[in-house]
């Protein structure tokens, strides 16, 4: 479904009278280049005033946000919802000088629904910039669109690898993660505890394969063994089976990746089971991020690697707990700054253009040049768009995720099949 709110409503029939958007003027560039080819740029040539700048008409820049508003990801698209809000606000409604408008869509998580759900974004609504998603597969559908339509798209979350690898595109950002990079670091970590024997779980999609498979990559490179690799579809949360499994193939202990809501339930039947006294957890940080008050006393000593902890105690960091705490009475997560980050990034955009995202080179160039001051550390962006970004160990404890060290520094995704250069 497609909403939109205060600042954001939908195309209705009073803005179809309003100026073009950057959007409309792209498309229309681009059909009569198609058309006429070079008679029609030499058209164009002749005729500067049909490419004013939209900044100089004053239109309003669409963001379409599309995200999991409902289902087992909810509280993840929220965060990363109110994250960028929360740096659209901090900027007085407007990135590079340009009044920012919203459209939202609430993805589910479904992955069959998200080429038609990217396509309203794009055509009938006309977002200049679609912000989205969680759910690699969703991700993937998305990304295809935006490469089909030049649209520009901001990925805060989603890490399915190929968006940064063999899809990767000028038009592509991801503000979070490659699923390669989260987890490839807590081989070492792993191994280098002395675990010899491992056994994985994890829900059987993109981002659940990839995720077991980097942390597999380096473990096993360095000698680690992995015993089996159980995994349950998406979003199920019938863990019990399996848990009952691991009981039986007494690994040294657990690596998992879960997030949201079936993290907080698998967390939770992993204690009431006593494993995790004999075997511990380990995992990918979604596991514990933006879950522990529900997961309570279960989440106490889990070991995650992510590219943030709560307490970096760095000016940035600090200054935005702050301020989400204020926005929205709720701690800030991982999510939440990936959607601040999203923010943030677009502005550095607009702001090398004055607003006019039709200077597309320009504003391409500029984001990814882009260093940004993030919550998590410092941000900078690959050849392929994904961020080169501090990968953190963290423990819950205090019912926190504490940072224990810098499991890798400057983790850069190897973009494996990209063609950017
Ligand atoms: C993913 O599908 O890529 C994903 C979802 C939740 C947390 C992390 C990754």
């Amino acid at each position: 479904m497609v909403r939109g709110n205060n600042e954001t409503n939908g195309r209705n029939a009073k803005e179809r009278d309003t100026p073009m958007t950057d959007h409309d003027k792209m498309l229309k560039l681009s059909r009569r280049t198609l058309l006429t080819g070079a008679a029609g740029a030499a058209t164009l040539a002749v005729a500067p005033q049909l490419r004013a700048p939209a900044i100089a008409q004053k239109a309003p820049l669409k963001v379409g946000l599309m995200l999991p508003y409902t289902g087992t990801y909810a509280k993840l698209g929220k965060y990363i919802d109110d994250g960028f809000r929360l740096y659209v606000e901090q900027k007085g409604g407007k990135l590079g000088g340009r009044e920012i408008v919203f459209v939202q869509v609430d993805d589910e998580s479904k992955p069959e629904a998200a080429t038609d759900n990217m396509n309203r974004l794009v055509g009938r609504e006309k977002a200049d910039v679609v912000v989205g998603t969680v759910h690699s597969g969703v991700a993937m559908a998305m990304v295809k669109v935006a490469r089909d339509t030049k649209t520009l798209m901001i990925i805060p979350n989603a890490g399915a690898n190929d968006a940064t690898g063999p899809l990767c595109a000028p038009n592509i950002f991801r503000t979070s993660f490659s699923n390669w990079q989260t987890t490839y670091p807590m081989g070492k970590v792993m191994f280098d505890a002395g675990i010899k024997k491992v056994a994985t779980i994890t829900w059987r999609y993109t981002a659940g394969a990839e995720m077991v498979s980097a942390f597999a990559e380096n473990y096993k490179k360095l000698g680690g063994n992995v015993v089996e690799d159980l995994t349950l579809p998406f979003p199920e949360v019938e863990f019990q089976a399996l848990i009952t499994r691991i009981a039986t193939l007494k690994p040294d202990a657990v690596f998992s990746f879960f997030a949201g809501g079936g993290a907080v339930k698998f967390v939770k039947d992993y204690a009431a089971s006593g494993l995790n006294k004999s075997i511990p957890l380990y995992g990918a940080g979604f596991l514990t991020d933006g879950t522990i008050p529900a997961q309570g006393e279960a989440a106490n000593g889990i070991k995650t690697t992510l590219h943030y902890a709560d307490n970096l105690d760095h000016p940035a960091n600090v200054a935005f707990l702050k301020a989400f705490k204020d926005k929205t009475g709720n701690v800030g997560d991982i999510y939440a700054v990936q959607g601040y980050d999203a923010g943030a990034l677009l502005d550095i955009g607009l702001s090398a253009v004055g607003g006019d995202a039709a200077a597309r080179d320009k504003m391409i160039a500029a984001m990814g040049a882009a260093k940004i001051d993030s919550p998590r550390g410092p941000l900078s962006f690959n050849k392929a768009h994904n961020p080169i970004q501090n990968i953190y160990l963290r423990e819950v404890r205090n019912g926190r995720n504490e940072m224990i060290s810098i499991a890798q520094a400057n983790v850069d995704d190897p973009a494996r099949g990209c063609k950017i250069s």
